[in-house]
């Protein structure tokens, strides 16, 4: 059986494609595709630099081919992303001479890029990641330009064009960091009292870019319980588990005394010790039953890339490590000591 076969009556399990992927849709990549994911959502294609790099230019040509593949393989397809601060080209935000846009203008531009790339889609793209990392960890509202010049109106204005557009298409808010409490709950103040107003949201995307020990189990599931008693689903949208020392410490204090500072960039080059397969291992199936024990609020799990080679959290914080997160190695294999555990969950 392929991994979605392993899920069929608790979620969609999916996989993020690069450009590069829909491009060559090489036989390598479409025979695992078939076999284990029945969802697809895109890495970058459907990013506003990537489909609306010029304000009277619009590139559909990947996305397009995107929306065909993923129906030639019967799969869920999912937007990534409307409204974002970031991979938006400078021309959104700005006029040339430098000077911010006005509220009018920015809440226009918005419309448009709504209205015409989920409108090309309608229909054939079922789930849509609206607005993308609008609040900090902090869970205050996220000083982007979006919320500078539009306050936070700017969502609310991007789920109502999104549901007018393609009134059927589920409509998710997306975020990193999920788990922090107080990011948790600034999201879901404030969701929720959008949806009391009359607005249409569906659920929460959690991304889900994990590291080995951070965040708990514990954090992710008093995270889950607290969606769902908002009464909100729950995506898992973009699931990656980083086995990697980060020399930025971002995703907690993950860095290890033991190894030479130098040497924490890239420390398993040469390939993953045994002990950290394990731990891997273990990690996935902890986290796999916790979403099965919330598996009629779960819609959809999604890892964020086929094969390791692809990830990218090989450049991320810093570029050229060598990550292993993901269910495939190399030569697009799945991974027995992760096959194993989801076998056997
Ligand atoms: C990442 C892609 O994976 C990279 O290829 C790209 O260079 C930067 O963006 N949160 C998101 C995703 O919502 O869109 C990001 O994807 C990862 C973090």
């Amino acid at each position: 059986p392929g991994i979605k076969d392993l899920f069929t009556s608790d979620f969609y399990i999916g996989a993020a494609l690069s450009g590069r992927d829909v491009q060559s849709q090489t036989k390598e990549l479409m025979v695992p595709l078939r076999s284990n994911f029945n969802s697809l959502s895109p890495e970058n294609l459907l990013k506003w630099q990537s489909i609306h790099p010029e304000p009277e230019r619009f590139n559909f040509d990947l996305a397009d081919r995107y929306v065909e593949m993923g129906e030639g393989l019967d799969c869920h397809l999912v937007g990534h992303t409307l409204v974002w601060h970031k991979q938006t080209p400078q021309w959104v935000f700005q006029h040339e001479d430098g000077t911010v846009r006005s509220k009018e203008e920015l809440s226009s531009l918005m419309e448009n890029h709504i209205q015409v790339v989920m409108g090309r889609y309608k229909g054939r793209i079922d789930t849509w990641d609206v607005v993308n990392e609008a609040f900090t960890d902090d869970g205050q509202f996220r000083q982007s330009t979006w919320f500078n010049v539009l306050g936070e109106d700017f969502i609310k204005l991007a789920f109502q064009t999104a549901h007018e557009t393609d009134p059927k298409a589920e409509l998710y808010y997306n975020d990193y960091n999920v788990w922090k409490p107080k990011k948790t709950d600034g999201i879901l103040a404030f969701t929720s009292k959008m949806r009391d107003e009359g607005i249409n949201i569906h659920g929460i995307g959690m991304q889900c870019h994990l590291g080995l020990e951070y965040p708990t189990l514990d954090q992710l599931k008093e995270t889950i319980e607290k969606i769902v008693d908002h009464g909100f689903n729950i995506s898992i949208t973009e699931l990656d588990i980083d086995v990697l020392p980060n020399p930025s410490g971002r995703q907690g204090a993950d860095i290890d005394a033991n190894f030479p500072y130098e040497a924490q960039y890239d420390p398993y080059k040469n390939g993953l010790p045994n002990e950290l397969k394990e731990k891997l291992a273990n990690r996935y199936r902890d986290i796999f039953r916790l979403f099965l024990k919330y598996r009629d609020h779960i819609d959809r799990v999604t890892f964020w890339g086929v094969r390791d080679q692809d990830s990218w959290l090989n450049n991320w914080p810093i570029p050229g490590r060598t990550a292993y997160p993901l269910l495939f190695d190399e030569d697009y294999g799945l991974k027995n000591y992760l096959l194993d555990i989801l076998v056997d969950l």
